[in-house]
């Protein structure tokens, strides 16, 4: 894609940022499943190498459908370089493995997916890499967790499933000043509704198995950053312990992220409609949702997001007993763990994605017994709230 393409807006991004066509003039991007490259001769395999000119290799380095992706979520994060993972927590797993190493600290936003959370507490420690915690509501202290020999500052916002927030451009001064990476797992916003970059975020991360891809079909990640940080931190680690993104993945989500904007124009929607409805049933406890003025940090949320995403969360009374018949209850909307689907799915934290937390532990990142956490397809917003009225009628109390 040519340079000129920078002062094109999202949508058209998210299209025209694309492999230019082969000699077959094919109209959309197709599947390069290939391992090998062809060198035109030895002193061209040698230069390609030593890096000395650009060019494929091999397709744990770069597949064509691995670029595109990668490209165009450069163009939709406003970032320089990235690298495309099989996983979002592979994407996680590759930045901590380039920038750290043994005798390095953490500091990490307690509000964290359970996955992230089980990374930092029980699989880097191993390697001699030492976290601190610091709460979501506690901003202002989060400095006094930084030590000599921090290297990293990690966070989600919204986090997961707590939809909490955090005001990237501060934590971004902060970060300028101890000169410290500041990396932020943008999965629940998307790169449609939040650019960390913008903020002053220095590594951006994703799991493009939600959102980006949006219909439920594929695994995928992706790390963003400075193109001086992937040089001379992420390409090494990425092209040596292999956790690139397969060939047809990458073509699947580059298709994905063309519809990204209409589809989460339209969730968005639909979400700010279901939170508003929610919030006036008398049946409902807590509605939390970044776009309702009710949300703690809803100046935060409309500083640093364009809308407010496709998650809400709530609880409504009578505990666990009545979340449980409420989510038994459903006729249209599944029971998973995944979100960013085009079917609209539920989620009850306390018993599947946060089980594994000490009660201490679920209590310090605002998840109750009866939480529950929606992710807002793209039925229509009508026949969505029929079928979570109808649950909420059949099980009141
Ligand atoms: C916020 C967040 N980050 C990372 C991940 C991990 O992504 P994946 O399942 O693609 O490894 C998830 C998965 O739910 C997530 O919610």
């Amino acid at each position: 894609m040519s340079s000129s393409n920078k002062k094109l807006n999202f949508s058209t991004l998210s299209i025209h940022t694309a492999k230019p066509s082969s000699d077959a003039n094919e109209n959309s991007t197709p599947i390069f499943l290939n391992s090998g490259y062809k060198f035109k001769d030895s002193q061209q395999a040698s230069a390609l190498f030593k890096e000395e000119i650009p060019g494929l290799i091999y397709s744990r380095y770069g597949n064509p459908n691995v670029i595109e992706f990668e490209q165009k979520m450069c163009a939709l994060e406003g970032m320089e370089a990235a690298f495309a993972t099989s996983t979002g927590m592979g994407a996680i797993t590759l930045a901590f493995s380039s920038f750290l190493k043994s005798g390095d600290h953490i500091v990490a936003c307690r509000s964290l997916f359970g996955s992230s959370h089980q990374l930092i507490t029980k699989i880097l420690p191993r390697w001699g890499i030492s976290y601190t915690y610091v709460d979501i509501e506690d901003i202002a202290n989060w400095e006094k967790a930084i030590t000599p020999n921090t290297k990293i500052l990690f966070l989600e916002t919204p986090s997961n499933p707590g939809l909490d927030l955090v005001d990237l451009e501060f934590v971004a001064g902060l970060t300028k000043e101890h000169k410290l990476l500041f990396m932020v797992d943008n999965c629940f916003a998307s790169p449609y509704v939040q650019n960390p970059a913008k903020f002053g975020a220095d590594v951006v991360v994703h799991s493009a198995t939600k959102i980006i891809d949006g219909q439920g079909r594929a695994m995928g990640g992706v790390v963003l950053c400075s193109q001086q940080l992937f040089d001379d931190n992420i390409k090494f680690m990425a092209r040596h312990t292999g956790p690139i993104i397969s060939p047809f993945n990458a073509w699947l989500l580059s298709k994905s992220l063309e519809t990204l904007a209409v589809r989460l124009d339209r969730q968005c929607d639909s979400s700010l409609e279901i939170a508003n409805r929610l919030e006036k049933n008398n049946q409902v406890k807590m509605v939390k949702y970044p776009f309702l003025n009710s949300h703690p940090q809803y100046q935060v949320a409309r500083k640093q997001m364009k809308k407010g995403g496709n998650l809400v969360t709530c609880e409504l009374i009578g505990g666990i007993k009545r979340a449980i018949a409420f989510v038994d209850s459903l006729k249209m909307v599944t029971i998973t763990a995944n979100l960013g689907d085009s079917k609209t799915l539920i989620t009850h934290p306390f018993l599947t994605t946060h089980a594994k937390l000490l009660p201490a532990e679920r209590a310090r990142v605002n998840i109750t017994d009866e939480l529950l956490r929606l992710s807002i397809g793209l039925e229509d917003v009508d026949d969505i709230w029929q079928d979570i009225n109808q649950a909420i009628e059949s099980t009141r109390v």
